[in-house]
């Protein structure tokens, strides 16, 4: 499609006013078809980008090799440019919103030149679900055209739906304009120069210089979670980084779940899980992200934003995840991931025997005990949701699905247990402010850090934090409202030689099941200081072989080492001063006395 099919005036003039900023040689409107698709990838393939996957072996599937500068989410490169300071909040990087439009205007100035304008319709959620919202993306890059296809509902059924309505503005350059004659690199970006811009009062993104994940996609972090949680905020409702799963129970009871965990600590892993309990069966609805709103029965109703996956690769495999290792057999790409001799992809712990010979990630030959890494430990796959073999019957339904259950989590090896129950929404508010996680290689930065990440959200979230707390307890004070019990897990507490207590992964719907008898009033628990706990025995552990000694050690609440915590999150609450709704000092206050 070509700019003068574009009827909305307001697309129309972004168009008109972005293309004459970047200076593109062509603009392109993407129509979201297959031979679209298909140009772009042969394109691709072409300019060496892409590598075309073994066809029987990764029918329709790409990989693709980023610059080794330009792996993950940048968050020091990362800005929310509200008015002023205090909308941000002491956890975002601010800039002053008008200072910020001019290096950005410098910067984009010529950006694109020697490239082709790509204007990207999207539907973030099912197309006419009063829930979702639509965005256009401009970007210089097919990867981030090709990309989005899988990740979002895109292309000419969106301009349709969109007709003279708004939009939010996403604009994209990879930074990297080309002289006349200059020869492209596979992955051009601006190493030096990467600006992750939102805006959120005027609700527009600015991206320049990374063509990663999402920095680059930009219906998924930055528009799903930093402007939408902005927009949940002025319009009550709820942006979330969680995965919403289905859990039917062997009597055919089912339930939704919604799971904040950070990033790289376990949403795709639990969204598509096999229950090792016979009986149970886990639909996906969504792996990263759930908006949520009210229905007329007083329950939130979620539906995934996203239309794909765009999961950690290092560590899926047939035993760890089989449907995502189902999802991802065709029509797929990869980034970052090691290439076998005969055209297919792997990546480490994809296959107990490592292959004998691979090319790395950086394009180098890789052999067993090399002492290199095959893939990025943040290389990932790009797979429609529509391959998953347990993909929700709801996953595209444009009601939503009814949320029973919040679960918060993280990587903590050691103080937090298997499990907890928040004593209520004001404690289960809690229990989120004060998530803490050890770093993963999702973002750039020291990997193992421990670090405070509220309800998963701190790199996500669009304004200040100890206002999006107030935010959720004002969620909980709905007139009418049946809300989700709250919970709290943790897959990953390690013992003394560093070994993980719970073997986690399919074994973790033990731990679903009594979550699931929790909400309908029957799981049996003991009131601890932190939050309840299963009873002993009442975590079905029957023929997993664990020890009621180690059951013990998983679930252990040590009132020494909770102590110990206290000063963490007192200096974590300090951050937001005045800010800081006072219920959540009142709750620190009240486990500290609980805990004597
Ligand atoms: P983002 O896409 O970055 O938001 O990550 P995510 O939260 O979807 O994480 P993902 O499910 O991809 O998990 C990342 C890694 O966590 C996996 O490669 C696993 O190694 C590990 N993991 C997931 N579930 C478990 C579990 O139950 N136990 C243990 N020990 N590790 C797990
Ligand atoms: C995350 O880091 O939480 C992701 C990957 O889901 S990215 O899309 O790069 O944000
Ligand atoms: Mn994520």
């Amino acid at each position: 499609m070509k700019a003068d099919d574009i009827k909305n005036e307001k697309l129309k003039a972004w168009v008109t006013e972005t293309a004459s900023m970047c200076q593109p040689d062509r603009i392109e409107v993407c129509d979201g078809s297959q031979e679209e698709y298909d140009r772009l990838s042969a394109r691709m393939v072409e300019s060496g980008t892409y590598l075309k996957l073994n066809e029987d072996k990764r029918p329709g599937s790409y990989l693709c090799r980023s610059d080794p500068d330009d792996v993950a989410r940048v968050e020091d490169r990362t800005f929310i440019c509200s008015k002023n300071e205090g909308e941000a909040g002491p956890t975002n990087n601010w800039r002053d919103p008008d200072e910020m439009k001019e290096v950005l205007k410098g910067l984009f100035a010529g950006s694109m030149k020697g490239r082709t304008m790509y204007v990207i319709p999207f539907c973030m959620g099912p197309l006419g679900s009063e829930i979702s919202h639509i965005g256009i993306e401009i970007t210089d890059s097919p990867y981030v055209v090709c990309n989005m296809r899988i990740m979002t509902r895109m292309g000419k059924a969106v301009l349709d739906e969109l007709a003279d309505g708004d939009f939010i503005p996403c604009l994209h350059s990879v930074g990297a304009p080309l002289a006349e004659s200059q020869k492209d690199v596979p992955w051009p970006c601006n190493p030096d120069n990467k600006y992750i811009v939102h805006f959120p009062d005027e609700r527009a993104i600015w991206s320049f210089g990374s063509g990663y994940g999402g920095n680059a996609l930009l219906g998924k972090k930055c528009f799903a979670l930093r402007i939408a949680s902005v927009m949940a905020r002025d319009q009550g409702w709820l942006a979330e980084h969680m995965l919403i799963m289905g859990l039917t129970s062997p009597e055919g009871e089912k339930k939704y779940i919604a799971a904040a965990f950070p990033s790289a600590c376990g949403k795709t892993n639990l969204a598509m899980l096999i229950p090792s309990m016979p009986g149970w069966k886990v639909e996906c609805v969504g792996d990263d992200i759930a908006w949520m709103k009210f229905g007329d029965d007083g329950r939130l109703y979620a539906i995934n934003p996203e239309a794909g996956f765009f999961g950690v690769a290092p560590g899926t495999s047939m035993a760890s995840n089989e449907n995502a290792i189902h999802s991802l057999k065709k029509n797929s790409i990869f980034t970052n991931v090691a290439l076998t001799p005969d055209g297919d992809v792997w990546w480490e712990e994809m296959t107990d025997d490592e292959p004998e010979k691979l090319t790395s990630w950086i394009n180098e030959e890789w052999t067993p005990g090399c002492g290199k890494k095959a893939s990025h430990p943040n290389a990932r796959f790009t797979a429609p949701l529509s391959q998953c073999p347990i993909a929700d019957a709801s996953w595209d339904d444009p009601k939503g699905v009814p949320i029973a259950a919040f679960l918060f989590g993280g990587r903590r090896s050691s103080v937090v247990p298997l499990v907890n129950e928040a004593f209520n929404w004001q404690h289960g508010v809690f229990l989120g402010a004060t998530m803490a996680s050890e770093k993963t290689a999702a973002a750039a930065g020291k990997v193992g850090e421990l670090r405070r990440d509220p309800f998963a959200m701190l790199p996500f979230c669009g304004y200040n934090m100890a206002d999006y707390f107030s935010h959720w307890l004002k969620t909980g004070e709905k007139d009418g409202a049946d809300l989700p019990k709250i919970f709290y897990v943790n897959w990953f507490r390690k013992d003394d030689q560093g070994k993980f207590l719970w073997p986690g992964y399919g074994e973790n719907s033990r731990v679903l099941k009594w979550i699931f008898e929790r909400v309908s009033e029957k799981g049996e628990a003991v009131e601890t200081p932190i939050g309840y706990l299963p009873k002993e025995g009442a975590i079905d552990v029957s023929g997993m072989g664990i020890s009621e000694e180690e059951m013990t050690e998983i679930l252990k609440v040590d009132p020494d080492q909770w102590k110990a915590e206290l000063q963490g999150i007192r200096d974590h609450f300090k951050r937001f001063a005045d800010r800081l709704p006072q219920e959540m000092w009142d709750e620190l206050k009240a486990l500290e006395e609980r805990l004597g």
